[in-house]
């Protein structure tokens, strides 16, 4: 079944102790309990499992906000994707851009990430996006092509993927493309998937960077755009309720 749309996903990042992962979680929970759309929280592994036991009676959905790509071994504090379903993940984000630059990771791992997770059994998000410098080079469509052509498996399907699409110059700066940029990277996207794969003109596609209650309909109006990944606004329970209602949610 393809997920209902918009699919409107919290990610967390390093945010989150105990208590004040549990209280979002759980005012969250109180809008919840029956979702006319998609609504996913991706909170930082160690409160995974207990935010997972306090929205479980609820449609939330509870997600990772990275795996590993083997099941288990010699990976001093590195997290597998099975752990995480273990823990109560239905999803996972590979490729975030803060792993991406920060962390040095390569297309080739990030494929290995998103390959183990979909054979695990969790909704994989796969983030791409182009820096600021690749932009202002008018170099967006290149990187694109290079991270798709790269990360993203032939194992994928509508139901097991997921692209979002994150500026990272966008990411937690206040700035997002134009709306025409966005509608035009989107369609692009859109394009390409259907050209790659059997059910690409359904594979969701998000996107991030800088979405908050003031955009996000703006943002979601626009024909290929299936949803959002909100970084700074879903650590706030009533900001991200109310872009996941302006999107069409209820
Ligand atoms: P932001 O982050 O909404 O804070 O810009 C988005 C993301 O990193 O997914």
């Amino acid at each position: 079944m393809p997920l209902a749309r918009p699919i409107v996903f919290g990610n967390w990042k390093m945010h989150g102790l105990r208590a004040d992962a549990l209280a979002l979680a759980g005012s969250l929970a109180q809008r919840s309990a029956r979702l006319s759309a998609t609504l996913g929280i991706f909170p930082p592994a160690t409160v995974l499992a207990e935010v997972a036991r306090r929205v479980a009676d609820t449609a939330l959905m509870v997600g990772g906000q990275d795996c590993h790509d083997k099941p288990e071994g010699p990976y001093t504090g590195c997290i597998s994707a099975p752990m995480l379903k273990d823990a109560g993940a239905r999803a996972v984000i590979v490729g975030h851009s803060e792993r991406r630059h920060g962390l040095g990771e390569s297309d080739d791992f990030v494929c290995r990430k998103a390959r183990a997770a979909i054979e695990s059994g969790l909704l994989t998000v796969l983030c791409i996006g182009e820096t600021e410098e690749e932009w202002l080079a008018g170099r967006r469509f290149e990187v694109l092509t290079r991270q798709l052509d790269g990360s993203l498996p032939d194992s994928a399907t509508a139901e097991t993927l997921l692209i979002a699409y994150e500026p990272v110059w966008a990411i937690g700066t206040g700035r997002t493309p134009s709306i025409e940029d966005i509608r035009e990277t989107h369609a692009w996207l859109r394009r390409r998937l259907a050209a790659r794969f059997a059910d690409g003109a359904q594979m969701a596609l998000l996107y991030g960077g800088s979405v908050k209650a003031a955009n996000a309909a703006e943002i979601m109006a626009q024909p290929e755009v299936d949803g959002v990944l909100v970084g700074g606004a879903s650590l706030h329970a009533e900001e991200f309720w109310r872009i996941y209602t302006s999107g069409g949610g209820a």
